[in-house]
């Protein structure tokens, strides 16, 4: 090691000019230190940079065969493997770096991976529910205090953010995305991009991100989790594709391929999708790492017969590490010595591998992230819980907010000295679900319970939990068991309904019912709840329903009978508090669905940018494109959310007099009492163009605060980048002719007009 640390003093004062620290003169320094190890290494060690192996305490995918962990410590210790995931804590980090900086031949210093997807021990809202503030800033400083706390651990590289579109609810893993729409998904891509990595790399605070998972995984057949994938070029370039387009324009340093098939191919053996696309058209420096165990998955896709096919066809597809499988430390060395794989493939992939850690500061100091005193420091520091707190009640959505009969106001928020309540659900009591899934190195029964953040503001309350939500206990690879039958707590729940003046009832999925491996047939309010919700009804119906959940549902009874809701999501570590916030209105709710919510499970996908038909329109007979037991149209659509004040829309006006900067401004004025924040929302609409274009796509979105009576003057600039879009060649064309423009409050609502691009 202090071999290599002289390698890099002494290269610096080789290129040694005034602007020894620029960046082109930094870039050469590590091109010329990296290829001179590259010169150092056996294939056997180049061969152990792609390999990545889990560690020895957590899983997070199929748990491996016991005793192979002597195995792995020998390839430690011979510089076989390049990364390994799963291994926090100061101390194990240390350990394990060890080993093979000291003992390994040329002590490269091992990546150390984890799903830092929400938080590290202080956890953020669901990265839907993130999305749902459509607040950049907020989000970027959520993936910024993630990468302090789990760098504080040892973790230098993060499997965040996830950047799939997602248009299926029944998909689980759409809780870990920013939801269905790629231009608000690419620009909350970049801010947790640059939330991860920060502005220097190397700082000891910084981690590297990847982007996940290339590509196509959102668009999973039914919903159903690692299923088929088949969608055509004008989906994959226009919706799946610009989140990753977006992050490699930002620099993010790795991206992770995906267990899906795309179009008949793996993405892990995807020649189109890693090399033509990622590395040669979009120049992408970093590298990819495959999925855990994705490789050795191309056997039962049907797609090679044995791990040693795998590994030729991953690494010559430009899948450039091998995360549990073991495919390319097996059999690279031979694939390569028999001229199956090229040793420049080799060459490349571990070249941008070093240059990772090179650019992390691993070469300099591979203990960088082993600082025990900030660890301890660090984690749950009063600043993370701040800006979780900050995170959470921004990622709250309005639903509804009727005004119930005989009564003056809507009925949130709710008076502080408000008597007389009834709190009802086992998730209000939950310390645990409220986190949400993919939050692997969280304190269980860490979060703040919506009883406990209630209590904090109004007392005036008598708690029944009325059913369990779950039977037995609940983690984080098992199948949760929902509790279908019991409804002895019913009764107790309804008396105190009866007697209440308002009740607030806690209902939703559970944490784990969403993330991976969680898809469901079914989007309704599991187990009893829906039957609670009616019965308490019954005899009260002055009721605030408060959702948390990590997809959206199809709450349509709850819609149509119920006066308020509050769409929670898992809120993580502050759930309670930010509730209590927006509940008694010290905090104006201000979220926008990032993901339509259907009336039934039978409309799934369901997405507003939709195409048109030929037969969009209502026919008095059966021939036009509808369904003949529901209605096309969402419960709620994509960009909606309510506000305790109204927000009133005029002035559209376009300029087109720069035909590259068309200008679309708007008057938005506050004219309820409350102080509030709008997100202001543009959408387009290509009347006609060679590959039809959407109904409609958001292109801008502004989020301003606006004080009561007050207006608020808001401009967007179109150029060609908002006009264009992807053809089925995969070239961006600029089309001349009619667009529509809409700007509102959500998707379906605004104000209209049409302009000509000439
Ligand atoms: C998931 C990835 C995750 C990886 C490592 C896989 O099962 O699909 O998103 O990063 O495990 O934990």
């Amino acid at each position: 090691m202090l071999r290599m640390k002289k390698t890099i003093c002494i290269l610096l004062l080789w290129i040694g000019c005034s602007n020894v620290f620029a960046q082109s003169s930094k870039e050469k320094v590590m091109q010329i230190f990296i290829d001179s190890l590259l010169n150092k290494m056996t294939l056997e060690e180049k061969v152990g940079q792609m390999n990545q192996y889990n560690g020895f305490w957590e899983v997070t995918g199929p748990i491996p065969k016991e005793g192979n962990a002597k195995l792995k410590y020998d390839h430690l210790k011979k510089g076989m493997v390049g990364a390994v995931l799963n291994v926090k804590g100061t101390e194990n980090v240390r350990k394990l770096q060890e080993i093979v900086v000291k003992e390994s031949r040329l002590g490269i210093p091992l990546l150390f991976g984890y799903d830092v997807i929400h938080g590290y021990k202080t956890i953020s809202p669901i990265p839907l529910a993130e999305s749902a503030s459509w607040d950049l800033e907020a989000i970027e400083k959520s993936a910024r205090v993630a990468a302090i706390e789990a760098s504080a651990v040892g973790i230098n590289w993060t499997f965040a953010p996830m950047v799939d579109i997602t248009r299926d609810a029944r998909w689980g893993r759409v809780m870990e995305g920013a939801g269905e729409d790629p231009y608000l998904g690419s620009k909350i891509a970049i801010a947790r991009v640059k939330g991860f990595q920060g502005d220097d790399l190397a700082a000891s605070n910084t981690i590297a991100a990847s982007v996940k998972h290339f590509a196509g995984y959102g668009f999973a057949e039914s919903g159903r989790d690692y299923n088929t994938v088949d969608v055509g070029t004008s989906t994959l370039y226009n919706i799946i594709l610009p989140p990753f387009k977006a992050t490699v324009e930002h620099d993010v340093k790795t991206v992770m391929n995906s267990f899906n098939v795309l179009n008949g191919i793996p993405a892990t053996a995807n020649k189109f999708l890693q090399r033509d696309i990622l590395k040669d058209k979009w120049k992408f420096k970093g590298f990819v790492v495959s999925d855990w165990g994705s490789d050795a998955e191309l056997i039962p896709h049907g797609f090679a017969k044995d791990l040693k096919e795998v590994a030729m066809l991953s690494a010559n597809a430009g899948s450039d590490m091998d995360m549990e499988s073991s495919a390319y430390v097996t059999h690279l060395k031979e694939l390569v010595e028999a001229g199956k794989v090229d040793i420049t493939v080799v060459n490349d992939a571990v070249k941008r591998i070093l240059q990772v850690k090179y650019e992390l500061g691993l070469f300099e100091d591979p203990y960088r992230y082993c600082n025990p005193q900030r660890e301890k420091e660090l984690i749950y520091h009063p600043t993370h819980l701040a800006a979780a707190l900050d995170m959470a009640k921004k990622s709250i959505v309005l639903l509804k907010n009727a005004t119930p009969a005989g009564q003056g106001n809507p009925i949130l928020p709710l008076s502080k000295n408000q008597k007389n309540i009834a709190v009802i659900g086992a998730l209000a009591d939950d310390k645990n679900s409220p986190l949400g899934s993919w939050r692997i190195a969280s304190d269980d029964n860490s979060a703040v319970s919506f009883l406990e953040g209630f209590k904090k503001y109004n007392s005036n309350f008598v708690y029944a939990k009325g059913a369990d939500l779950v039977k037995g206990p609940t983690d984080f690879i098992h199948e949760v068991n929902i509790n279908e039958t019991d409804k002895s707590g019913f009764a107790q729940a309804i008396a105190l309904a009866k007697k209440s003046a308002v009740v607030i009832m806690v209902l939703g999925e559970h944490g784990f019912q969403s993330g991976e491996g969680r898809s469901r047939a079914k989007l309704d309010l599991p187990g009893v709840q829906q039957q609670l919700l009616e019965e308490v009804y019954k005899v009260n119906k002055n009721i605030v329903l408060v959702l948390m959940n990590g997809r959206p549902l199809a709450i349509t009874w709850a819609q149509e009978h119920v006066p308020a809701i509050l769409e929670s999501w898992q809120l993580g570590t502050k759930t309670g508090d930010a509730i209590a916030q927006v509940l008694f209105g010290d905090y104006n709710p201000s979220g926008k669905l990032p993901m339509t919510f259907p009336r039934s499970v039978g409309q799934e996908p369901l997405y507003y940018n939709h195409y048109s038909t030929g037969r969009p329109n209502p026919n008095n007979v059966v021939f036009w494109s509808h369904y003949g037991d529901e209605l096309n149209e969402p419960l709620y659509p994509f960009g909606y959310g309510l506000s305790y004040t109204n927000f009133e829309y005029t002035d559209l006006k376009i300029n087109t007099d720069n035909p590259s900067a068309i200008s679309v401004t708007v008057q938005v004025k506050n004219t309820g009492k409350l102080a509030g924040e709008e997100v202001v929302q543009l959408y387009l609409h290509d009347r006609v163009a060679s590959t039809v274009r959407p109904v409609k796509e958001l292109k801008g979105f502004k989020k301003i605060l606006v004080n009561p009576g007050k207006s608020v003057l808001v401009e967007f600039v179109l150029t060609d980048t908002e006009l264009g879009f992807y053809n089925n060649e995969g070239a961006f064309v600029v089309e001349p002719g009619d667009f529509e423009v809409m700007v509102g409050t959500n998707s379906t609502k605004g104000l209209n007009a049409v302009f000509t691009k000439k």
